[in-house]
């Protein structure tokens, strides 16, 4: 098979916002949350006249400023009241989690100090004014966002004058303590605009960001390293959702780029595997946890509700990464060679070798992956199984030989386990 080397081109503006989105997936109760805090302070920047660089920067902090939360208990407890208990936690994770992956490593520092307060944040050696004023500019946006959502609505869905003239009040009151003067002065301006509040929709804070002025940050063109790192905080994302999706889909990316070297793909081509199984399940994101980890048989609802997610994949990384076949290797993934598979019911002819190639280590790692209510298969169990699934003729009998030539290295690989019990029968054959 010849490959040829393929450009990856990355979104990163659509990165921040499908990490928005991927957010709101960990929680459910407060959705758009990253949305309207990119608005609230992308609008508060422009009434402060930054330049235009400096509020698009501090819309993309809003968007991911959430980023380090690592479940719904904290993000509810965020969300709940004006001084949250514990907020350190998801700023520093939200900081290492940014520092790790190059192309969004200068939002870290604005992450981590997100929730100090100005008294603590101002005299903060160390620290840029830059830093200082984008991260405390987060801070008040994402404190108005929770006063706007624990403020009654009226019948209308509008908030009243009363209500407006309490927010206003409670940021007064927290004014160079909690948050910086000059901020908040702008934030209640916007607070007296009827439109700055009519126009904090999803929908048109998307549209806001497509008509945003060409900045270089946006437009560089990343690597092949730097979008794996891209796909990696996504799946520290998920983690934070499903610990077991994020172990899958970490091992499904190994195993896929062990045996890309074992058939002697390019090294350029088996981390281009690699890439395509950290991000094949990124769908799942929007599967319902009691679905997605429920331990016996799925009813006929539960399994569309399932099916859903290879679609859901192959839309999210769309609007990620351009022209690449990795949308097709990722999202191909439960397709089978008679056509028996979802959700498009792609067929032998349609289906490429990494599109087969990641499709057989999925059912590999989900069998052999162990959950607190059922332990994983043994080498033997899985490779009997997979054996009958090419058979049938769903799953490519030419990887599946390479699979059990390689047994022992690909259990270990999949489970994590430094002593595999070697395969008795370990010929290949079918
Ligand atoms: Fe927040
Ligand atoms: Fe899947
Ligand atoms: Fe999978």
């Amino acid at each position: 098979m010849v490959f040829a080397k393929q450009e990856i081109s990355v979104d990163l503006r659509r990165v921040l916002f499908e990490i928005a989105y991927a957010l709101d997936a960990v929680g459910v109760d407060e959705i758009y949350h990253g949305h309207r805090v990119a608005y609230i302070a992308h609008r508060c920047a422009q009434q402060l006249n930054w330049s235009n660089e400096k509020a698009q920067f501090v819309f993309s902090l809003g968007l991911v400023h959430d980023c380090g939360v690592s479940d719904l208990n904290e993000r509810n407890g965020l969300l709940s009241q004006l001084v949250p208990s514990d907020t350190n936690h998801h700023c520093i994770r939200g900081y290492e989690l940014l520092s790790a992956c190059q192309p969004l490593s200068s939002m870290a520092t604005p992450i981590l100090y997100h929730h100090t307060w100005w008294q603590d944040l101002k005299p903060l050696a160390g620290v840029s004014e830059e830093d200082k004023q984008l991260a405390s500019l987060v801070f008040l946006a994402d404190r108005l966002d929770n006063l706007r959502a624990n403020a009654n609505l009226d019948c209308y869905g509008n908030l009243s004058h009363q209500c407006k003239r309490n927010i206003a009040e409670e940021l007064k009151a927290n004014c160079d303590v909690m948050f910086e003067t000059t901020q908040v002065n702008a934030m209640l301006e916007l607070i007296e605009c009827d439109d700055f509040w009519f126009s904090m929709e999803p929908r048109y804070i998307e549209s806001l960001a497509e008509h945003f002025s060409y900045l270089p940050f946006f437009s560089l063109r990343i690597g092949l390293d730097e979008s794996i790192e891209v796909a990696e905080l996504f799946g520290k994302i998920v983690d934070a959702k499903s610990a077991f999706t994020y172990q899958h889909s970490l091992h499904v990316a190994q195993l896929a780029e062990y045996l890309g070297t074992q058939l002697g793909y390019p090294a350029y081509t088996t981390r281009m595997l690699y890439f395509a199984g950290l991000i094949h399940d990124i769908g799942k994101l929007k599967t319902p946890n009691r679905v997605l980890h429920k331990p016996g048989t799925l009813t006929d609802e539960e399994y569309i509700c399932i099916k859903r997610h290879a679609t859901d994949s192959r839309h999210v990384l769309q609007r990620i990464f351009a022209n690449t076949e990795i949308i097709q290797w990722a999202s191909n993934h439960h397709e089978r060679l008679d056509g028996s598979g979802y959700p498009l019911g792609l067929d032998a002819d349609e289906l490429d070798e990494p599109s087969r190639l990641i499709a057989i280590t999925d059912v590999f790692q989900a069998l052999t992956q162990s959950r607190p209510y059922r332990a994983g298969l043994s080498l033997e169990k899985a490779i009997a199984i997979i054996r009958e699934l090419v058979e049938q003729g769903k799953l490519d009998a030419e990887l599946f030989r390479c699979l059990v030539a390689n047994g022992e290295e690909c259990y270990r690989i999949s489970t994590g386990q430094t002593h595999v019990e070697p395969l008795l029968v370990c010929n290949g054959s079918l």
